[in-house]
């Protein structure tokens, strides 16, 4: 064989059974090849489980949705290249022209806009309503031609949350399909809830250090079997690399994630008595509206923490430009705290009675909690307010 083809043709050198790595490799090849045609037609028909090709499935996918089904107590699931082709897939896969879905003004932005601008587009119409008008969703989930609910708890970035049993009971007894964004939430709660699908950005707790896009869809055998032949046919699989990145990540997910809330916590009793705030949000606040919700929906209360400032959008600026630990930066869940000016980011294709209706202010503060030490985070916090306030 000529040097030409040799390097084209490269010998394996793979471990014997047995011998076998204690980290999974992570498998590149986008093609998969068969001993014989009649193999390859096997699998194409159903008959034998195998790979062919990375868009539809791969081995390193594999790894991450099996992963991802046992955490969230589902039978499968799709491994997206970030949250919001999840959450897109998703809809565009269970939902067709003339149907009606419910979303809220407590969603996140993205999907306001995949709902609102996308989907409308096809003919699929929605409802906007607030996650606490329980009259509108009982309303809206009773329409003939209403298929699907997409919801978030704890909410971006009020914490509110919604109420698990109620949605659930209500979408039940119309035959519409329960989605649950649990991105703030993370792959281990609500697994007992009769929730068809849950959809997560894995960029955020999952990988953990925000080097990395991804996303999932879970749910069912045959609901994912639903989704899946959109997902393989629109290009919505995640890298191997990355999925690789989000698979080395979870191995310290619960370490992460409850020293995260072990800091929000402390950060949100801290500022609740800060003269410089004038309202702290964080369900595991016994001052929280819904911490009683939350104590009995959650394992824990998140990571999340949002706050009003005492003064204006000024004094709000010159908090979040003096902090030095938290970074200004629109993303959550990763190893390192981060505060987000709440209006500007989140809240900007809001009309304002439907800003009012998701309680975010002028002055509102979003902060990510990360692992650090939570005194040095408390440090920061304090001469910021006091830097702000002059
Ligand atoms: C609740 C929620 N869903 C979905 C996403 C989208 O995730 P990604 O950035 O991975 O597309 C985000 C991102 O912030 C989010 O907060």
């Amino acid at each position: 064989m000529k040097k030409e083809t040799l390097v084209n043709h490269q010998t394996p050198a793979r471990p014997e059974p047995g011998n076998e790595p204690l980290v999974e490799p992570i498998h590149r090849s986008v093609k998969y090849t068969f001993p014989t045609v009649k193999e390859m037609a096997q699998l194409f028909s159903g008959e034998k489980d195998g790979y062919f090709y990375s868009r539809y499935a791969n081995p390193t996918l594999r790894q991450l949705e099996i992963l991802m089904c046992q955490l969230q107590e589902r039978e499968d699931a799709l491994a997206t290249n970030s949250g919001v082709t999840a959450i897109t897939n998703c809809l565009l896969s269970l939902l067709r022209q003339g149907d009606h879905m419910v979303i809220f003004v407590e969603s996140y932005r993205p999907t306001r806009y995949i709902v609102r601008n996308l989907l409308a587009r096809f003919g699929v119409t929605h409802a906007l309503i607030s996650v606490k008008d329980h009259d509108g969703i009982a309303r809206e989930l009773a329409r003939d031609n209403t298929r699907l609910i997409l919801f978030e708890t704890p909410t971006n970035p009020m914490t509110w949350i919604a109420d698990l049993d109620f949605i659930i009971r209500q979408a039940r007894a119309n035959n519409v399909l329960t989605v649950l964004d649990s991105t703030f939430s993370g792959l281990h709660n609500y697994g007992h809830y009769d929730i068809d699908i849950f959809l997560h950005s894995l960029t955020k707790f999952a990988s953990g250090h925000g080097d990395v896009l991804g996303g999932a869809i879970i749910g069912n055998k045959e609901l994912i079997s639903r989704i899946k032949p959109d997902y393989a046919n629109t290009g919505a699989a995640i890298a191997p690399d990355s999925a690789y990145l989000i698979l080395r990540g979870l191995k310290t997910y619960f370490l992460r994630y409850r020293q995260q809330c072990a800091n929000a916590l402390k950060i949100a009793l801290f500022l609740e008595n800060n003269e410089f705030v004038e309202k702290v949000f964080y369900p595991g606040l016994a001052s929280h509206p819904d911490h009683l919700l939350a104590k009995k929906q959650m394992h824990d209360f998140g990571a999340i923490v949002a706050f009003h400032l005492v003064g204006k959008e000024k004094e709000m600026h010159n908090f979040i430009e003096a902090l030095h630990l938290f970074r200004l930066a629109a993303s959550l869940g990763s190893t390192e705290s981060m505060v987000t000016p709440a209006k500007l980011f989140f809240a900007t294709d809001l009309e304002p009675e439907e800003l009012l209706l998701g309680g975010i202010q002028e002055t509102t503060v979003r902060l990510s909690l990360g692992i650090e030490d939570s005194d040095d985070l408390i440090e920061d916090l304090e001469q910021a307010l006091r830097k702000a306030n002059g």
